[in-house]
């Protein structure tokens, strides 16, 4: 596949978050993210599409499957992946983000991409770069590559979205997962539930358009899809629950609460998962319900077409300067 032969995806040559995506760029990038699935599961999974391009993974947040899936995706698409250390870079002698970003933007990368602490640093590098930028994740703000990973997974079991009724649990408040899949689900046509205790809750949940349970066994009758969040410790200023066990008890995914969605429910998580947490492991690991290994496997594909998208932009425009 030639870049420049082909059709535009994405209207801006970045990828910032789900909210500002039409219905055809999201289905676009599912379409094409389909192609690359089948070119990963060949033995020859090379391509040379980005052969002459520059990839940089600035990842100032810990990662496994979004920085490593970045890497293949470039790789496997003929790119030079260069993954910045932050942990040895500079930033520890207190160079800024957007220092770092600007003295990476000067070895003239083609895309940069970016995971930050911060809700925005995406998007105020987007601004002053004159590369293409993807946010792997920003604060609590956005996730778009997972939210679109979790599509790729869910629209190849089901189909459709249209009247799927998938219910999002746990720390809805801190997740940027839980952002961009509201955004993506309700652009494709599925119903969304949040469930969560109260603490855990946006207080303007309401706005996403969103059905809103407390109490996981009630929200979770009828459901098609459960996916679930981990609590992220890391962005709590204080106790949001009264301890992981009781956690568990009432907002853990087990067997038995499971059994209370539609018959044939799939279950899905982001990852990281914590075992006994958020999830039982006789769920977490029944390949018959649990698809997390698959949104693995389709995240390698949906970065391999964003990537793909951002250098058709490339091929018609060269960097955006
Ligand atoms: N889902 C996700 O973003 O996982 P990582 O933090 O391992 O990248």
């Amino acid at each position: 596949m030639s870049a420049s032969a082909e059709t535009a995806i994405l209207k801006t040559s970045h990828l910032l978050g789900i909210e500002g995506l039409s219905i055809e760029e999201i289905v676009g990038l599912l379409d094409l993210a389909d192609t690359y699935v089948a070119l990963n599961r060949a033995a020859e999974k090379k391509s040379a599409l980005l052969k002459g391009r520059t990839l940089i993974n600035l990842f100032f947040e810990a990662s496994t499957r979004t920085q490593s899936s970045f890497e293949l995706a470039g790789k496997r698409l003929g790119a030079d992946v260069l993954n910045m250390s932050v942990r040895t870079s500079s930033v520890t002698k207190g160079e800024t983000l957007l220092d770092t970003a600007a003295t990476l933007n000067a070895m003239r990368p083609d895309i940069l991409v970016v995971r930050h602490y911060d809700s925005g640093a995406a998007e105020l590098l987007a601004r002053k770069l004159d590369c293409s930028v993807v946010n792997a994740g920003d604060g609590s703000h956005e996730h778009p590559t997972q939210a679109l990973l979790d599509a790729l997974t869910i629209r190849r079991r089901r189909g459709s979205f249209e009247g799927l009724i998938v219910a999002i649990c746990g720390d809805v408040l801190h997740s940027r997962v839980a952002r961009s899949n509201i955004h993506l689900l309700a652009k494709l046509g599925a119903r969304v539930r949040l469930i969560a205790p109260k603490t855990l809750l946006p207080s303007d949940a309401e706005r996403f358009g969103v059905e809103i349970f407390t109490d996981m066994r009630k929200g979770l009758a009828g459901v098609d899809i459960v996916m679930m969040l981990r609590l992220q410790l890391e962005r709590m200023t204080g106790a949001f629950v009264p301890s992981t066990r009781e956690y568990f008890r009432f907002y853990g995914l087990d067997r038995e609460k499971l059994a209370l969605a539609k018959p044939g429910a799939l279950v899905m998580h982001p990852g990281p998962m914590n075992r006994g947490v958020e999830i039982d492991s006789t769920v977490a690991d029944d390949i018959e319900v649990s698809l997390i290994q698959e949104q693995v496997e389709m995240g390698v594909a949906m970065r391999m077409a964003v990537l793909d998208a951002l250098a058709r932009g490339l091929a018609r425009g060269g960097r955006n300067t």
